[in-house]
């Protein structure tokens, strides 16, 4: 008999620019982020040691450089115990998601009952892509220049007829949402305030992310030029920015949770991977949610609530339409806070991050939803998506 696995909780650094003048953590490191979550998950988590913890994955997309075992070596800079173990966590863009589903399967197996998953990225100090070496045969399978992720957002475009008009309104709304959420205060349970420098080099605490566009609008994004293709339709506002970020989730057997007089609001009901064609990676969310839903018996119409990373405005449009969820924004029930097109995507970071996000968009804007999903695609053709249900 499996047993349950619930969010206990979970927090998030504010998402910041990648950029070496403008980014808020430009001279902040990401293990100094990772461990800024892990201080504030204890903090608010006191009934819980840090040695109960059975392990910690974090998952991270480029582990090279300040990231390379960041999982161990953040875990061990902070101060914290040296019996917990650690595992840093690969799959592109859903190391984080995978990192929650590896600690929410183990939970449920009985291999242990505490666990924290976690996601980092530092989009300046490790840039996308650093480091990689394509293997030469890849190259007579695919056409390289249709690998990188800018192309396969417009190709993905380019195959299901997505308008620029379309896009731009998903961003406008992606923008819109965040900006809201933000000053109606919703973010304030997810994001720990910590120490930033502004563009002038003044210290200052930063509670808020740093890319959500305040003046965004219809007619300036009509203007921008697609960096990735001559003519194409993707444009930076269409594209998730360069950020750096981190998040941890405090994940618990449930039962445990009930004894130490935890509070949680959504349990664990699977996840699911799929593989894709690499030069249409965004759109494998379809497959993986197709997959999770069969498996776990639960249909589309009853998913109330959906946070789907966007990566692209293109490929999470075409997931939403593919799998009937959604045809245009202003969207229902997806990303009702915004997404990644706003609040930036620190790659190996936001799948435990739209986690986070889904968990308290359930608990304080839609506390009657029953189902809850999160999805994202990732760089050469990985998906994930994982299922929660409100606990009874
Ligand atoms: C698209 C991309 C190349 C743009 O990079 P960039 O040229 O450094 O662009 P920025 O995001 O800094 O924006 C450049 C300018 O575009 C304009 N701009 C961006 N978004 C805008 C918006 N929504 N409305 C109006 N103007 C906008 C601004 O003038 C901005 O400069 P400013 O904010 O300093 O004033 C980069 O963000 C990218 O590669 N994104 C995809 C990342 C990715 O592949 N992730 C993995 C997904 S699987």
């Amino acid at each position: 008999m499996l047993r349950e696995c619930v969010i206990v909780d979970g927090v998030r650094t504010p998402n910041g620019r990648a950029h070496a003048q403008k980014g808020w953590f430009r001279n902040k490191r990401p293990d100094e982020l990772l461990t800024a979550v892990y201080d504030a998950l204890f903090a608010r988590n006191k009934q819980i040691d840090p040695e109960q913890v059975e392990a910690v994955y974090v998952g991270t997309a480029n582990q090279t450089g300040v990231t390379n075992d960041i999982a161990r070596l953040a875990w061990l800079a902070g101060g914290f115990p040296e019996s917990v173990a650690t595992n840093a966590i690969g799959q592109q863009c859903p190391s984080g998601m995978a990192a929650v589903e590896h600690a929410a399967r183990a939970i449920m197996c009985g291999e242990g009952d505490i666990y924290i998953a976690a996601g980092v990225e530092d989009m300046l100090k490790v840039p996308m892509g650093e480091g990689m070496d394509f293997p030469p045969r890849l190259a007579m399978r695919y056409p390289p220049e249709e690998l990188p992720m800018g192309p396969t957002a417009e190709k993905v475009a380019e195959l299901w007829k997505v308008s620029r008009e379309d896009m731009e309104r998903m961003a406008y709304y992606s923008h819109k949402r965040a900006a809201e959420a933000r000053d109606a205060g919703k973010f304030k349970n997810e994001i720990v305030p910590i120490e930033g420098e502004k563009e002038d080099g003044t210290p200052f605490i930063v509670d808020r992310d740093q890319w959500i566009r305040d003046d965004v609008s219809l007619e300036s994004m009509a203007t921008m030029v697609s960096p990735f293709k001559p003519g194409g339709v993707i444009t930076a506002a269409t594209s998730s920015p360069l950020t750096t970020g981190a998040c941890a989730l405090l994940l618990m057997e449930r039962k445990l949770a009930d004894r130490l007089g935890c509070e949680y609001h959504l349990v664990y009901r699977g996840g699911a991977m799929a593989g894709c064609d690499p030069t249409i990676m965004g759109v494998g969310p379809i497959y993986a949610v197709r997959k999770l839903l069969q498996r776990t018996g639960v249909s589309i119409d009853e998913i109330d609530v959906v946070e789907i990373n966007e990566a692209f405005a293109s490929q999470s449009l075409v997931c939403l339409r593919e799998l009937g969820i959604e045809e245009n924004a202003p969207f229902k029930k997806t990303n009702l806070w915004g997404g990644a097109l706003a609040l930036g995507h620190p790659l190996g970071e936001s799948g435990a991050r739209i986690i986070i996000t889904l968990n308290n968009i359930m608990k304080t804007d839609c506390p009657e939803a029953r189902y809850g999903l999160a999805t994202l695609c990732g760089g050469f053709g990985n998906a994930n998506a994982t299922l929660w249900e409100k606990a009874s």
